[in-house]
């Protein structure tokens, strides 16, 4: 009974260790190589966690804007129909030099459960055939495995070889209430994953 329970706490511990770290699935080992983050922000979120994971990484960094304001209520609104439906935003830039690296971080926050609309639209726009990318998101709420798994298929879609998702959330919930996390939190957070994606992009887990 007593090493039940033991087995059943370490299983938690470890689902939690899960919900904060994420995911990099087996990988050949291979040559790190450059790497670019791709992100998409609308509040900010994503590009505070990017811009500390391009000091940590070394890496390049775009910002994929939308050329859509969606500062406003309507053009927030426009934005989360836009993304039901499955359809498309004009963003800037229209494509990146996909072919000066080898690992892509595709960054975003998560609408109605998808990639904000600007990031998949750029996905959907360009291939990245053969090169090895890192999805990495902010989110209010955890990300479910089902619609990791679909963030991971866009990626397929467009010849992305996915290595693995990573993600933070920008919410709490204190004394049942949603309470935003700062900007600090959040890049705290995102610190906590940087030993694991610098693994992930070098292929070693
Ligand atoms: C239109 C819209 C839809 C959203 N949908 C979801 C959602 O389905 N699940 C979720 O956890 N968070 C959702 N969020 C919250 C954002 O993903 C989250 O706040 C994110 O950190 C914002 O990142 P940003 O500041 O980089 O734009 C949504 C936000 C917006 C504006």
């Amino acid at each position: 009974m007593k090493r039940i329970c033991k087995v059943s706490i370490m299983s938690i511990i470890a689902g939690c260790l899960l919900m904060v770290s994420g995911l990099c699935s087996a990988a050949e080992e291979s040559s790190p190589g450059k790497t670019l983050i791709l992100y998409y922000s609308r509040t900010g979120n994503t590009q505070a966690a990017c811009e500390v994971l391009q000091k940590e990484l070394g890496a390049d960094i775009q910002e994929i804007k939308d050329l859509n304001s969606r500062d406003t209520k309507f053009g927030m609104i426009a934005g989360m129909l836009k993304t039901i439906m499955g359809m498309q935003t004009d963003i800037e830039p229209e494509s990146v030099a996909v072919e000066s690296y080898d690992t892509f971080i595709i960054s975003a926050p998560i609408w109605a459960s998808k990639f904000g609309l600007a990031m998949r639209t750029f996905v959907e726009r360009n291939s990245f055939q053969g090169k090895k990318v890192i999805i990495f998101i902010t989110a209010d709420s955890f990300v479910e495995e089902e619609y990791q798994q679909k963030h991971a298929a866009l990626l397929t879609e467009s010849g992305g070889k996915v290595a693995g998702h990573f993600q933070v959330q920008a919410m709490d919930v204190v004394d049942n209430e949603k309470v935003p996390r700062t900007k600090e939190k959040i890049v705290e957070e995102t610190m906590k994953l940087v030993t694991d994606i610098k693994a992930c992009i070098a292929g070693e887990k």
